[in-house]
């Protein structure tokens, strides 16, 4: 008799398909993502039905336009997981893999109408608050800081030593506790929505972290993220201020992680980037912006729900139904980009941050953190090249996300530098960078190449006469 649980071998039309004939986004058959995409676009349009781990039925909206449609449609779908059927009757198992992403928290993530306003409010009004030209000098300096690592090795993992820990050197900043950033909190902030075995202790870590943040700003405030959160006229409680602390901090760091990589990817490996770059008619912010269409740092978001019988790109989706909101797939849907190797000119429609009332509120922050972090280790390290053949590259990916496992790099060793100096092309001489790349500020396209910046000299202030040590305690408190 066949073996009933037997999986058919990769080319049979049958692999990859569960229960009802439906696709499996999970195990050995869904290791290419992007291929099983382009089938059920092809079998199903813009709309398809799919199957998530345990066979857990859900919708994947593949098409930009209905995923625009979806989130931007609050009266009939909504991010309130206690909606969804299968959670409610059990077809959801508690051990399910994904639960981290389906179980409902009181935080701006999962509300809708007055109290998402309420949440959501609090956490704009925070980030309201935040000094874009002094952080914009501070990913500055926290790139110098890493940078000074490995710039005299003449190599580096540029994922483990510089993308995990910009945004988290950043983002402790924005919270106002940048005496927390150190590996292991770099490490749990990976670790935590990975669901793996030590998750645990990785988010009871953190939330301790946070609590401790809430509990102090309570008693004293600053003028920081987490003082403004707290002092919000939304009245948020100590719990909700560290949800919102947690969710920002891990979702931030991860998505603004995988980005930094991946550009840094593009720029290396990619030879439209190169040659544009060097010809001095592409910023960095636009090889950001063309890295957000091609691979988004988070490659879908769910569940979103539906709140009546409703209809979908040609589907009819029922009451309580669950749907995936497909960034990856709807940023190549062939309706909107015919072409997929002409580059997007800074267009800014890609669904990378959402879209609809929860539509990412710290996309400038992100965008800035690349920006300015890319923009600042290739001036300090302009003969940066792949140390590996480009397809010895590996990948580590989900349903979620899809990020570099490493990215090795040679360059020639280069000395330290002051980390209070603007970044500066280490032979500093009046030629010309050859990167001919956007500077940290915002730069109109197409201009006539900067001067080379200036050598970096040691400010005749009391700081440069200090320790390396003393110099970098007063850097971080930003003095
Ligand atoms: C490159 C970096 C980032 C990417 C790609 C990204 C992407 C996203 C996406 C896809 C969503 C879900 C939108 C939806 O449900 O339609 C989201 C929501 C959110 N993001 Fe970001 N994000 C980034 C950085 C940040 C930063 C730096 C912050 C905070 C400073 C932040 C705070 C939030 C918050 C609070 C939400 C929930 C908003 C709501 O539900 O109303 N994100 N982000």
């Amino acid at each position: 008799m066949d073996d009933p649980t037997a999986t058919p071998p990769p080319g049979c039309p049958a692999h990859g398909i569960g229960p009802g004939g439906l696709r499996r986004l999970y195990g050995p058959e869904a290791e290419d993502l992007a291929a099983v995409y382009e089938k059920l676009r092809a079998e199903h349009g813009p709309v398809a039905p799919v199957l998530l781990h345990d066979d857990v039925p859900i919708w994947l909206v593949l098409g930009h336009a209905e995923n625009l449609h979806m989130v931007r449609s609050p009266s009939q779908f909504c991010r309130d997981t206690r909606q969804w059927t299968a959670l409610q009757d059990g077809t959801v198992k508690p051990e399910h893999p994904m639960m981290p992403h389906f179980a409902w928290q009181p935080i701006c993530v999962h509300a809708e109408g007055d109290e998402h306003l309420r949440l959501r409010g609090a956490v704009t009004g925070a980030i309201s608050t935040i000094d874009h030209r002094g952080i914009r000098r501070y990913i500055n300096r926290a790139t110098q800081h890493l940078v000074n690592q490995f710039c005299e090795e003449g190599g580096a993992d540029l994922v483990s030593q510089f993308a995990e820990h910009l945004p988290m050197m950043v983002m402790c900043e924005i919270l106002g506790m940048p005496e927390e950033y150190n590996d292991q909190i770099v490490q749990a902030a990976r670790d935590m929505p990975k669901g793996s075995e030590t998750a645990i202790a990785s988010n009871a870590y953190l939330m301790d972290v946070l609590m401790r943040l809430t509990a102090r700003r309570r008693a004293e405030p600053a003028d920081d993220f987490t003082s403004h959160l707290i002092s919000h006229p939304a009245r948020l409680t100590d719990d909700e201020v560290g949800q919102h602390l947690r969710i920002i901090l891990v979702a931030a760091y991860e998505a603004t992680a995988n980005l930094i990589a991946n550009v840094l990817r593009v720029v290396l490996t990619d030879p439209r980037f190169r040659a544009q770059l060097k010809g001095g008619q592409m910023t960095v912010p636009e090889a950001v912006e063309q890295s957000l269409w091609d691979e988004p740092p988070f490659s879908t978001v769910l569940p979103y729900v539906a709140k009546h019988d409703t209809e979908l790109g040609g589907e009819h989706i029922s009451k309580g139904d669950a749907l995936i909101m497909g960034i990856a797939p709807g940023n190549v849907d062939p309706r909107v980009r015919p072409d997929l190797s002409a580059h997007m000119q800074g267009n800014r429609s890609h669904l990378a941050f959402g879209g609809g009332p929860h539509e990412c509120p710290g996309q400038d922050i992100g965008r800035a953190i690349a920006d300015v972090g890319v923009d600042a280790l290739l001036t300090r390290l302009p003969d940066v090249q792949l140390a590996v053949p480009e397809d010895e590259l590996r990948w580590w990916s989900s349903i979620s996300n899809q990020h570099l496992v490493e990215l090795p790099v040679k360059f020639a060793p280069k000395p330290q530098q002051d980390v209070m100096a603007r970044p500066a092309h280490p032979l500093a001489s009046p030629r010309v960078s050859t990167w001919q790349i956007g500077a940290s500020e915002p730069q109109p396209r197409m201009q006539a190449p900067a001067p080379a910046p200036t050598a970096p000299t040691a400010p005749p202030t009391p700081a440069g006469r200090q320790g390396p040590l003393r110099r970098f305690l007063r850097w971080w408190r930003g003095e």
